[in-house]
């Protein structure tokens, strides 16, 4: 790609940040990507300033929820190069949603130019290698319009924002930092509803069960299954691991949001460690026979499971040096301390 127009004086030097005192809180940056589409056809506006939107009030992403977003990482690597984490998988899965809330999908190509140039507009953001942070970009997309009948939106928005964020979970990862997760009686998604797109209305219903649980004083809500409340689903924003004897498991379910974390870290169990992997459907109750629990995502990366509160069990579980194996492994392909076997790094330039 060629140079951006964005630049600082002084290119290349770091914003005056604490970037290792970092939260996962929002940054106002500099710069945001946005792009529009109108009679058919998606017009790059590129990156602008202004990160507030002017919307047309009868906008369908307003009354009606038509709207999705997605969550990713920029990472310097320890070759001080950016690198993004298999963002084709982003670009696709926005738009799996897109055809789902019937509107356009976004162009793969439009996707990654749209993280390439917020990425370089903002670089005095990108946290450096070593501390810990890293830039989270947000692209999300709404339908808007002169409109009030609930029918999808014939223009939209794609848009991109950056923030330079900490860890999700307080304390990062280590054999200490184990969190618990309180089992929700409520549900995040219907059956064959919207779980399985990154839908805004999703995580709406998902700020009761998330308050309930932390007001308890856990880290996040564990839901189940929203048919028979039987089979773990997924945890707050982030899908469910377990370990189980030799094999590395996780669910099973058309309703929980298909992680491209728990898909890499799959992959990586069974083609680097060569361990056994299932999915499939994990019943709560097999919680009595499971050695080891984690949750992973973009933002929670792995975070190692000590506890499980249900409605009237406790489970406890051990940190397993499996857990640190894949933490490495993830986090070394992404800042290229390590090989990158399946070819996910995506270079920033
Ligand atoms: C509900 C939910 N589940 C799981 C995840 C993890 O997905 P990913 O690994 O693609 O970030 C997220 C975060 O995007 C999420 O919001």
């Amino acid at each position: 790609m060629s140079k951006p127009r964005y630049y600082f004086i002084g290119d290349g030097d770091k914003a005056n940040l604490d970037f290792p005192s970092l939260r996962f809180d929002y940054l106002r940056c500099p710069y945001r990507f946005e792009a529009i589409f109108e009679h058919g056809v998606w017009r790059v506006r590129g990156a602008i300033e202004d990160n507030a939107m002017h919307l047309p009030e009868g906008s369908q992403c307003l009354h009606y929820g038509q709207q999705l977003f997605e969550g990713m990482k920029v990472q310097t690597g320890a070759d001080g190069k950016l690198y993004a984490f298999r963002p084709r998988e982003n670009a696709r899965r926005i738009s799996d949603g897109a055809r789902y809330l019937h509107g356009p999908e976004i162009p793969e190509e439009l996707f990654l130019r749209g993280i390439e140039e917020v990425t370089l507009a903002n670089k005095p953001y990108i946290p450096p290698y070593g501390s810990g942070a890293a830039l989270y970009v947000r692209p999300f997309y709404l339908g808007i319009g002169d409109n009030v009948g609930v029918k999808p939106a014939s223009s939209y928005i794609f848009r991109i924002f950056v923030t330079p964020v900490g860890p999700y979970f307080i304390g990062g990862f280590g054999p200490e930092q184990g969190k618990a997760f309180r089992v929700s009686e409520y549900d995040r998604a219907a059956p064959m509803g919207t779980g399985h797109v990154k839908a805004g209305g999703n995580y709406a219903c998902s700020f009761h069960p998330g308050a309930e649980a932390k007001g308890s004083g856990y880290a996040e809500a564990l839901y189940l299954d929203p048919v028979e409340h039987k089979y773990i689903e997924e945890i707050g924003a982030a899908n469910f691991l377990a370990l189980k004897g030799d094999t590395l498991l996780t669910p099973k379910s058309g309703s929980i949001l298909p992680s491209i974390t728990r898909r890499s870290i799959m992959e990586l169990g069974e083609k680097v460690f060569k361990w056994k992997v299932e999915e499939r459907k994990i019943a709560l109750i097999e919680l009595d026979e499971i050695d080891a629990a984690a949750c992973c995502g973009t933002a929670a990366v792995i975070t190692w499971i000590k506890e499980i509160a249900g409605a009237d069990k406790k489970w406890s579980f051990p940190f397993d040096k499996r857990w640190q194996q894949l933490y490495d492994k993830l986090t070394g392909i992404q800042t290229a301390t390590e090989d990158d076997p399946l070819g996910w790094r995506y270079e920033i330039k």
